[in-house]
């Protein structure tokens, strides 16, 4: 048995601020919406809630399957018919709860089925939830869900463990079925994060994106990064929550600093994704991000 999270409460908290921030970023994706500005309604509502966002939104368009969150000088707007990942993240003092949902932006009907995909993993994942269960069980759950709707999981993108201030804590949770050989315990907490894909089922890195992170103190020697540091520790961030003046010092930092690549489709295909941190408890599970209405 994993011990349970100390302060559970907060845990609690924490994900309910990420599941309505995420609804409101889904809300807000409508055709010709900036999307700096879905982003930063997310990121406004987690901070209004007195949480803090545990990572950049998230905001990645069709073949992006992740870590696309628009720059300070974003101008794109949302179009009819993107298929729209709303992945978000709130933590309140190091209790983190990272969700996601998928949208098609107009809601046009177009991409149904692979949003459907998505949801119906990330369910059927969940109903296997439980203390001592393997994971594999998850990922095969997930695996015939999208098949059964016609499509391929991404084999290469996992759920993870979440532990005090580490997003991605060490146990995955595979989207395709024989890779692992863990077993779920009582008071872990996880993200399950299916994706679907009408493309190869696998991503590969693209261009470098915009969420980065500090792989180490950078040391005394500007204090400009050492103030980022101070604030940020070695959790993502974006350029869009520095200030303007302090931007050109982490242009100049690249060896403390770690930037992410946005994980592309590699055939091109459309990407869906569904997520939700769960509590593992001895009889079942307890859906930390779920929907409050
Ligand atoms: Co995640």
């Amino acid at each position: 048995m994993a011990p349970y999270p100390v302060d559970l409460e907060r845990w609690r908290r924490a994900a309910r601020i990420s599941a309505e921030a995420r609804e409101v970023g889904a809300a807000a994706a409508v055709p010709g919406a900036r999307r700096q500005d879905v982003a930063e309604a997310v990121e406004r509502y987690i901070r209004s809630k007195g949480a803090e966002p545990a990572f950049p939104t998230n905001l990645s368009r069709n073949v992006e399957a992740a870590h696309f969150t628009p720059p300070p000088e974003d101008e794109a707007l949302l179009v009819e018919g993107d298929v729209l990942k709303v992945d978000v993240g709130a933590h309140i003092d190091g209790a983190i709860a990272d969700t996601a949902v998928t949208v098609e932006v107009g809601g046009g009907g177009r991409h149904t089925n692979l949003l459907r995909a998505a949801r119906d993993a990330v369910e059927a994942a969940i109903a296997q939830v439980r203390a001592g269960v393997e994971v594999d069980e998850l990922s095969q759950a997930i695996e015939s869900a999208i098949h059964a709707r016609g499509l391929k999981p991404v084999g290469n993108l996992s759920g993870h463990s979440i532990q005090p201030y580490l997003l991605h804590a060490g146990k995955s949770i595979p989207n395709v079925s024989g890779v692992s050989t863990d077993v779920l315990e009582e008071g872990e907490v996880i993200a399950i994060e299916p994706f679907a894909t009408n493309g190869d089922g696998a991503i590969e890195n693209g261009p470098y994106g915009h969420i980065q992170r500090f792989r180490r103190d950078p040391g005394p020697s500007d204090p400009v990064l050492q103030r980022l540091f101070e604030r940020f520790r070695t959790l993502p961030f974006t350029a869009r929550w520095v200030d303007p003046a302090d931007r050109p010092a982490l242009a100049k930092a690249r060896k403390s600093l770690q930037t992410y690549p946005v994980f592309l489709e590699s055939g091109g295909g459309l990407v869906s994704q569904a997520e939700h941190t769960v509590l593992v408890t001895a009889d079942g599970v307890e859906v930390l991000t779920r929907s409050p209405t």
